[in-house]
This record gives C-alpha cells, structure tokens and sequence, in this order.
C-alpha cells in the first residue's frame, strides 16, 4: 500500500532559505528508496499524458525559484546517520540523504571525529553535501568523503560514486556538470579522522578562538569559533531570506591578477597553485557600490556584499535581476565575468 502522499499546488515558500513565493505544481516527501521508486514510477503512471520533470529538493537553501515548478517537487527525508566501520586512523560514517548538514556535524563532534568542524552551521541537507562539493574555512567535504550511493531518476538502477567519480572541484561536481538532474542522492559514506589536524589559518578563526579564551585546541573549540564567526556575518535565513554566497569567487590566471592590482591596490586574491588567483567576489561586488544596496524586497547583504537577500516579498525574478545587474557591473569595471553559486530554477 502506498505511503507516500503526492500533494498539488504545494507552496514552497517554506522550502527554501530565499523565502520565495513559488508553488509546485506536485510535491511529495519520500523517507526511504522505496519510497523514492514509488513516486517516480507513479509519475510515469500517472493519469498525465506525459512522464512529469522532476527536481529533488533538501533544504532549499542554494535554490532560487524564478517562477512555479510546473512538475512534481521531491522532497528527502532519507535518515539515520551511523558509524558503519572503523580502522586504526579513520572512522566511517553513513548519513542518510535527508539529514541536516549541520546535525551530522554535531554527530561527529559529540563522538569525537574530526575533518567537518570547519563545515559548522552550513545549512541544508547530507544529500545536497557533494553536489557542490560544500566548503569553509579552509575544507572542503571532498576532504572527508568516502563515496555515495545514488537511484538514477530514469532508470531504476542505484549507483555507487567513490570520491573521485564524482569530479569534485571549488563548488562543483559530476553531478553538477555531467551527471544533471540524473541522480537522487540517497545515502553518503564520509571518512572521519580519529585524531584531528586542525587547519586554523582561514580567516579570523585564530583570532576569534583568542577572543574565546581557548586555551587547548579541540574539535569543539574550532567549531565554536567557525559559528561564531558565520553568525557575525551571514544572515540567518529565519530572519532574513537568502541562499548564502550567491556568487562563487572567480579565478584568473596570476597575470591578469597583476594587472588588475596596478589599478586597484587593495584587490583580494588568493594564489592558488595552477597559476591562478581565486578573487574575493565580495570585494570586487562592494566596490562597485552594491552592498547595502536594496531594491524593493531584494537586496544586497549589509555585512557581505555576496550575500544576496529577501527582505520579504520579493520574487525570484528581481533576486535574479540583481544579480544579473551585478554580473554586469563587475564585468564592466573589472573585466571579470561572476558565476552564480546558487541553482536557479
Ligand atoms: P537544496 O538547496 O535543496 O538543493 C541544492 C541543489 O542540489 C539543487 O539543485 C537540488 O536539486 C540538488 N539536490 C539536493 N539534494 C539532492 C539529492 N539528495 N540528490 C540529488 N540532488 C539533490 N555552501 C557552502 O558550500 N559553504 C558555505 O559556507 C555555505 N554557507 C551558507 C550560508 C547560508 C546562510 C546559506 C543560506 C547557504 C549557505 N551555503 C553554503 C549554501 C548551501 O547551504 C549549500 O549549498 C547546501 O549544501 C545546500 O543544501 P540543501 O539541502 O539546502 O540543497
Ligand atoms: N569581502 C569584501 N566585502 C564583502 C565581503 C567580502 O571586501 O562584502 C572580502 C574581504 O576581504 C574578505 C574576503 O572578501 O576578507 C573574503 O570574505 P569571506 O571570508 O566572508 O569569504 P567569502 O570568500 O566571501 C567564502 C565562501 C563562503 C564561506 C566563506 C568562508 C564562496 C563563494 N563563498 O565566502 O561560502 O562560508 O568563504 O570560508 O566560496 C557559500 O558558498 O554559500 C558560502 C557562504
């Protein structure tokens, strides 16, 4: 007997860290691969002419809807998150794809395993973790994931993705790429450090962890710090709507980097190894007079120019044509063309 319950005309607006307005035209939840093969076989069944497009929600908070989803809107809350073995450096953790990002962090933390409290706070979902290969301070998951299992869409086979099948890159993966709108992420297997090698030297983790007091370095400790830190300068979703960086940081190649400094001393980059720098896009937004900058309901973050926001009403096409106002703007004084980070639908 079926368990899964397909809704219709099913509003979003609570499903997505952007607080927008939009509705689907089908919505169901699935807690199991069960359930999942149940709903995409009944939308193949259905009383519809033709098979519905399908898109697989977490927790709504790197998706911004332009308009009403005309299709059927999946929703994971594939659980459970156990240790499944152990070696003498490492321990493996399985996490179903409908876990909160932030409550597996805290798994490992009260078990005490390393690599993920950099990762503190990120909001959303296991599952939607290697889609882009999440990142703070410093980590990246792709440095603690082991693999995944994965039900194709279209087929009704479940795969298995080691770490480098999926193709990780600075907020990027197969299934970002290749792989789009191809797979349901169900389960993920990281590999945690039994003794932790803290990376400290990102941003201002040294100096808030002084300010905290901390006198021995510990996972907790480090964690602490990373929210801290987020809470000071990321707006909080359930006060103010937004997907966190909208933009991701662009890389140049290190000459152009040179020349952009003579013009502009204060410019932010990173070297990174391949000849290239990695731009602060925050830096690059800000000068161009954007932060603060608020239209309507959308705007730009007072305290992080990358941040674009909500501020209550605003549609999915005004956040859009901010960024797009911002794309231009950038482009036109610094000749360096901006990435969305966020998924657009
Ligand atoms: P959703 O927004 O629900 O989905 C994102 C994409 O993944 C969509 O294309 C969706 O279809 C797909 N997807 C989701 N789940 C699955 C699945 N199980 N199988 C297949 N496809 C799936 N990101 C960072 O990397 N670093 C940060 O520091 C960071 N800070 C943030 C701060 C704030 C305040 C906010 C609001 C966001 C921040 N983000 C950050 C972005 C976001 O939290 C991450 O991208 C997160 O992984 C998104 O998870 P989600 O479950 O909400 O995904
Ligand atoms: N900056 C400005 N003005 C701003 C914002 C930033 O000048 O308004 C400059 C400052 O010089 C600052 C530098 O940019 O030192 C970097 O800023 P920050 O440390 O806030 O990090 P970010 O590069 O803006 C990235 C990630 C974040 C991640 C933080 C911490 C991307 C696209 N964003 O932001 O990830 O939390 O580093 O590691 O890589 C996300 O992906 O959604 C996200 C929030």
């Amino acid at each position: 007997m079926s368990k899964t319950i397909m809704q219709e005309n099913f509003s979003l607006k609570t499903y997505n860290t952007f607080g927008i307005d939009a509705s689907a035209k089908y919505f169901a939840a699935f807690k199991s691969i069960d359930e999942l093969k149940e709903l995409l076989n009944e939308k193949k069944l259905s009383t519809f002419n033709h098979p519905l497009s399908t898109t697989i929600l977490g927790g709504g908070s790197n998706i911004l809807f332009t308009k009403d989803f005309d299709g059927l809107v999946l929703k994971n809350e594939i659980g459970v998150i156990s240790i499944i073995k152990e070696d003498a450096d490492h321990v493996y953790v399985k996490a179903g794809a409908g876990e909160s990002w932030h409550g597996f962090v805290i798994f490992c933390l009260n078990h005490g395993l390393a690599g993920v409290e950099n990762l503190s706070l990120i909001p959303g979902s296991v599952g939607a973790s290697p889609m882009q290969n999440i990142g703070a301070y410093g980590v990246e998951i792709k440095d603690v994931f082991h693999s995944l299992e994965a039900h194709h869409r279209y087929d009704d086979t479940t795969v298995y993705f080691s770490n480098t099948d999926c193709e990780f890159g600075y907020r990027e993966s197969i299934f970002k790429n290749r792989l789009k709108d191809q797979f349901v992420i169900t389960n993920v297997i990281y590999r945690l450090n039994k003794k932790p090698r803290f990376n400290t030297s990102y941003g201002a983790i040294e100096q808030e962890l002084e300010k905290m007091g901390v006198q021995e370095l510990n996972i907790q400790s480090v964690s602490q710090a990373v929210i801290n830190i987020r809470q000071s300068k990321l707006p909080d979703p359930k006060v103010i709507g937004n997907a966190g960086s909208f933009f991701k940081n662009p890389e140049i190649a290190a000459e152009k980097f040179e020349q952009l400094k003579e013009d502009f001393p204060s410019i932010v980059g990173y070297p990174l190894p391949n000849d290239k720098v990695k731009l602060a896009a925050g830096w690059l937004i800000e000068q161009c007079g954007w932060k603060g900058y608020r239209k309507g309901d959308a705007g730009c973050h007072a305290k992080q120019a990358l941040v674009l926001v909500n501020y209550g009403h605003a549609n999915g096409n005004e956040i859009l044509q901010l960024s797009n106002d911002i794309i231009n703007s950038v482009q036109e004084k610094f000749g360096v063309m901006l990435n969305r980070e966020v998924n657009i639908i």
